[in-house]
């Protein structure tokens, strides 16, 4: 049996991940994968708790860091690292790179801080593909517009968002081998075209 894979999915909000990730996860089980999906922050019942705080609590932005990497490394623990030993997919909707990104872009904590923390969470354990959904920011927000309730996160500003988009394309160049990135302003058919090809070549 060949390895379980780690496949997480990362984008700003608004990028419309969301949507293809239940399409990707449907066509992966169609090839017979014995696969789960998980989100972050969240995934575990603690990591839940922590995600309606970390959504709708305001908190320092180191605080709002810890919190992540700490429903993190249940997540790790609980769901993540078991399933893999099974032999089952794990598809998260998100993982690290949305702390490199938020965080770490959105917020300015310092990168060599969100990297130790990354090293103490999961330093023998990286996805071992990640989909970047990336779009340009006023198509994101204008997504947005029609929700008729925001979180925390979706309440930003659009100069924010293009900080984040920013740090999610530079840590997808640190070590691209790992990243596909998508052009998730294109139609719903020609990014599962996208996604059909990245299937193919896993
Ligand atoms: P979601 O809307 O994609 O479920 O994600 C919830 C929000 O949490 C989203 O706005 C991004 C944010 N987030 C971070 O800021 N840092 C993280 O490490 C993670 C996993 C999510």
């Amino acid at each position: 049996m060949s390895k379980a894979k780690f496949i997480t999915f990362e984008g700003v909000d608004g990028a419309g991940k969301s949507t293809h990730l239940e399409w990707f996860a449907d066509a992966l089980r169609q090839r017979g994968i014995n696969l789960l999906m998980t989100r972050e922050p969240g995934g575990t019942p603690l990591g839940e708790r922590l995600r309606e705080i970390l959504l709708n609590e305001p908190m320092h932005a180191e605080t709002e860091a810890l919190l992540m990497f700490a429903a993190r490394r249940e997540h790790v623990a609980q769901v993540i690292r078991p399933a893999l030993q099974q032999g089952i997919w794990v598809i998260s909707d998100r993982f690290s790179d949305a702390s490199f990104a938020y965080q770490g872009g959105g917020r300015g904590v310092a990168l060599t801080k969100l990297e130790q923390l990354e090293q103490w969470v999961h330093g023998d354990l990286q996805p071992d593909l990640t989909l970047l959904f990336d779009i340009p920011v006023e198509v994101a927000r204008q997504r947005l517009a029609n929700n008729i309730s925001l979180d925390r996160f979706e309440q930003e500003q659009g100069s924010f968002f293009e900080k984040v988009r920013q740090a999610y394309l530079a840590r997808s160049q640190k070590t691209p081998d790992r990243f596909a990135v998508i052009h998730a302003e294109k139609t719903r058919d020609e990014v599962q075209k996208s996604l059909e090809k990245i299937i193919a070549s896993i």
